[in-house]
């Protein structure tokens, strides 16, 4: 990909094909866990959970309504653990198979509160699928029904996930160096 100036080029980490093969065995296990749904509502998380959510959707084989959150946590940190929803979903919760999917799940603080916000909407089930899972930086427990990856600590963009708002669309996810990351 041409690089836009001052913007450095990532090492890849998990790789197109890597991505892609995952995603076809996580669409199948959703069409199999949900044949029986009756209705069945997948929700993105904006905006980082969009390329994955498409890739994924476009493999699983059966009706199902599309909508999206988004959030921002106050401050600059999501560590102090609140988060603002931004954006609400457009359809009723109530009574249906909720599908939350987002690219990763980092301390879990979004997460949890979007999965409180679900189950108190009274939706029959609420299940969680994550491309990444940064186990290791995790503060409060969200239990992933469908984890693409288990990855290390470490900052990661691509296939959605930025950098000051670079970097979506790459199709890899990938590393920046150290020096390239200003704190
Ligand atoms: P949380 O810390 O689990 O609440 O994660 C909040 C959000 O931070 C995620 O949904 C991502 O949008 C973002 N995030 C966490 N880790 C990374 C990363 O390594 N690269 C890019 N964005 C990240
Ligand atoms: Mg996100």
């Amino acid at each position: 990909m041409r690089q836009a100036k001052g913007i450095a080029k990532p090492k890849v980490m998990i790789s197109e094909k890597a991505l892609n093969e995952r995603l076809d065995q996580l669409a199948a296990e959703i069409e199999r866990d949900y044949a029986d749904s009756e209705r069945l509502i997948c929700i993105g998380v904006l905006k980082g959970s969009v390329f994955f959510l498409v890739d994924l959707l476009k493999r699983v084989r059966m009706p199902l309504v599309v909508d999206f959150f988004q959030t921002s946590s106050y401050g600059t940190s999501t560590k102090r653990g609140e988060v603002r929803i931004r954006k609400d979903v457009d359809v009723a919760i109530a009574g249906a198979d909720v599908l939350l999917i987002e690219d990763i799940v980092d301390t879990g603080y979004t997460l949890r509160t979007i999965l409180e916000l679900l189950r108190f909407r009274g939706a029959k089930s609420v299940r969680l699928c994550a491309l990444l899972d940064k186990a290791e930086a995790r503060e409060v427990d969200v239990p992933i029904d469908y984890a693409g990856f288990t990855i290390e600590n470490q900052f990661v963009v691509g296939y959605g996930l930025d950098y000051a708002e670079y970097y979506r669309n790459l199709p890899y996810i990938g590393v920046l160096d150290e020096a390239d990351i200003e704190d």
